[in-house]
């Protein structure tokens, strides 16, 4: 009997103990925010200078790659909940889980409006998400890409196999140049050209004029079109 009771003893005051100390922590952890504050994981937040006053972080499960190119940062990241990330210069270029969004978008509007287009430029879009959507044409001939850093094509390959899979369909040439130069003295050539480029600032800074877009246009043939990820400044 006694032996119960003092067992009986023991277990209470190990409830109690324990109880004490998860008010505790309760109390601590509303006291310091404690779910934003785990030291022992890693985050990646974007403060982009493009959008002042906001970040988006998101959980890294491993980096996987970290170069510098010629041209800018390469990183790419396993995150928790978005896949392989691919960033550039500080500022994601997509993630595994919601690529598909912008890539069908950017590809298959301009291929809608345009009906049998059969020759089509990129620029810049190195990872290759809008070339595997454009692939699904089998009325397309041929699918130029421009992009100025040959190293974005291949961190793509390796880490987005995915995404970067239209660079085997055999419509596919690569151009490793600056797409301003690159267009120069092409006319009435492209039923379609898409533009997926980074931002404004750093290597893309090229195609974010009229200069740019007098080639476009005349790149283009006659009932062509063109797409482009464009971010309006007012100032
Ligand atoms: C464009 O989209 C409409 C609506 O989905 C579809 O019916 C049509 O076949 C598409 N045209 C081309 C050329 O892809
Ligand atoms: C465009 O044509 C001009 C004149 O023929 C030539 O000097 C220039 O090198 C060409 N540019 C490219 C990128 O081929
Ligand atoms: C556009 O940018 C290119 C490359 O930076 C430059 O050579 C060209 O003069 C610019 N054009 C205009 C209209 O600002």
């Amino acid at each position: 009997m006694d032996k119960i009771a003092a067992s009986n003893k023991v277990k209470l005051s190990m409830v109690l103990v324990g109880g004490l100390c998860s008010l505790l922590l309760y109390h601590l952890k509303k006291k310091i925010n404690f779910s934003h504050f785990f030291l022992s994981k890693k985050w990646f937040s974007e403060f982009s200078l493009m959008w002042p006053g906001q970040a988006f972080s998101l959980e890294i499960k491993k980096i996987l790659h970290e170069t510098k190119s010629k041209y800018q940062n390469i990183l790419v990241f396993e995150s928790t909940t978005f896949g392989n990330v691919l960033v550039l210069d500080g500022v994601i270029q997509l993630t595994e889980r919601d690529e598909f969004a912008y890539h069908e978008m950017m590809a298959h509007i301009p291929m809608n409006v345009s009906k049998e287009a059969k020759k089509i430029l990129v620029v810049g879009g190195g990872d290759g998400g809008v070339i595997r959507e454009l692939c699904k044409y089998k009325h397309v001939d041929s699918i130029d890409i421009c992009e100025i850093d040959e190293m974005v094509i291949d961190v793509s390959k390796k880490y987005f196999k995915e995404v970067s899979k239209g660079f085997d369909d055999k419509r596919v040439n690569v151009f490793i140049e600056d797409a301003s130069k690159f267009l120069e003295n092409i006319t009435n050539t492209y039923d379609v050209i898409i533009v997926d480029s980074s931002d404004p600032i750093g290597p893309a800074e090229s195609l974010f004029n009229q200069t740019f877009y007098e080639k476009v246009f005349n790149a283009l043939k006659p009932n062509g079109c063109c797409v482009s990820q464009v971010i309006l400044y007012i100032s």
